[in-house]
């Protein structure tokens, strides 16, 4: 499995802050945003990943995160040109998908909880496609996914005015390789963009679409508007504090899953040396031998 974080887009719902800086390198907490959503596709056991982002802003990811060798990843990078749509990160990602099974996460999307590495790690699609549905109390700001009274999925819409229920489809997505003819083949939709939704109505047509539902177990935020920014970032600080475990902490995904040792973990740790952060990635080290 491969993966893809979209990081381009407009980020209009945040002007005038992303006017000039990529909305998915703003912090979150402590962190730039982007490092949440690539710890979820490394806690996915995803190693080789496609970074999406505009022509301007693509320069600044390859400068944070690099060819992810430190982290015994491989990142790639690939501009897309015009924002066509989350569906359109198969089609730019097509050579980059080769012949694999692929998940996308929305670069402005934030995990966060106990069961989350449980969750990701057992992840296996079967040839299938796999979504999530989440609970929100404005499912028609998001693709909503309705369920009948046997729990089978029903329908899946984008932004329904009347939504047929309450959970969100948070933007985490794995697919079988078709998903790039799939891709190929939809076409753009009333607001012109190649949406994600008509993808996995396709998909709940052919009946291979999967739906895991996210209760308590874990916390889902879209930041891409200033109460989500704010939103996430406090529940962020207060989860590290309360846990002493940081969330989006890619160094330690890393060190976990056996792709960097101590030595590289020092290493790393010795360049945040003046903060939290490296002294937080310092105590792994210990936290292994206690
Ligand atoms: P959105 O939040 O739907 O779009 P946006 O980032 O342009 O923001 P706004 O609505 O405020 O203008 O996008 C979700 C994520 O997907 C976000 O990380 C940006 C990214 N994205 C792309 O990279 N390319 C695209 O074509 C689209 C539509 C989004």
């Amino acid at each position: 499995m491969k993966g893809i974080i979209l990081a381009g887009g407009f980020g209009t719902r945040l002007f005038p802050i992303t006017k000039v800086v990529s909305k998915q390198l703003l912090p979150i907490y402590d962190k730039p945003m982007i490092y949440y959503p690539l710890s979820v596709l490394m806690m996915a056991n995803i190693r080789e990943i496609l970074v999406i982002s505009t022509p301007k802003d693509i320069s600044n990811y390859k400068i944070l995160l690099g060819d992810g060798s430190h982290l015994g990843i491989s990142l790639n990078y690939k501009i897309q040109d015009q924002p066509r749509g989350l569906a359109d990160a198969f089609i730019v990602g097509e050579s980059f998908i080769a012949d694999s099974d692929v998940s996308l996460i929305l670069g402005d999307n934030v995990f966060c909880g106990e069961q989350l590495n449980k969750i990701l790690n057992g992840i296996s699609i079967e040839n299938n496609a796999l979504i999530f549905a989440y609970p929100v109390s404005n499912p028609s700001d998001f693709g909503v996914v309705a369920f009948d009274s046997a729990n089978n999925v029903h329908s899946i819409e984008e932004k329904p005015m009347y939504p047929m229920s309450n959970y969100a489809v948070p933007g985490l997505y794995f697919y079988n390789n078709k998903v790039v003819k799939i891709a190929k083949d939809i076409e753009a939709s009333a607001r012109g963009e190649l949406e994600i939704t008509d993808i996995n109505r396709i998909y709940l047509d052919q009946k291979k679409l999967k739906v895991k539902l996210l209760n308590n177990e874990v916390k889902w935020f879209d930041t891409g508007s200033c109460g989500g920014l704010i939103e996430a970032s406090n529940y962020i600080h207060n989860y590290q504090k309360d846990n002493g475990k940081y969330v989006g902490c890619i160094e330690e995904v890393a060190y976990d899953k056996g792709y960097i040792n101590d030595y590289d973990l020092i290493a790393l740790a010795d360049k945040l040396k003046s903060t939290d952060y490296g002294k937080y990635l310092l105590s792994l080290l210990s936290r292994d031998i206690g």
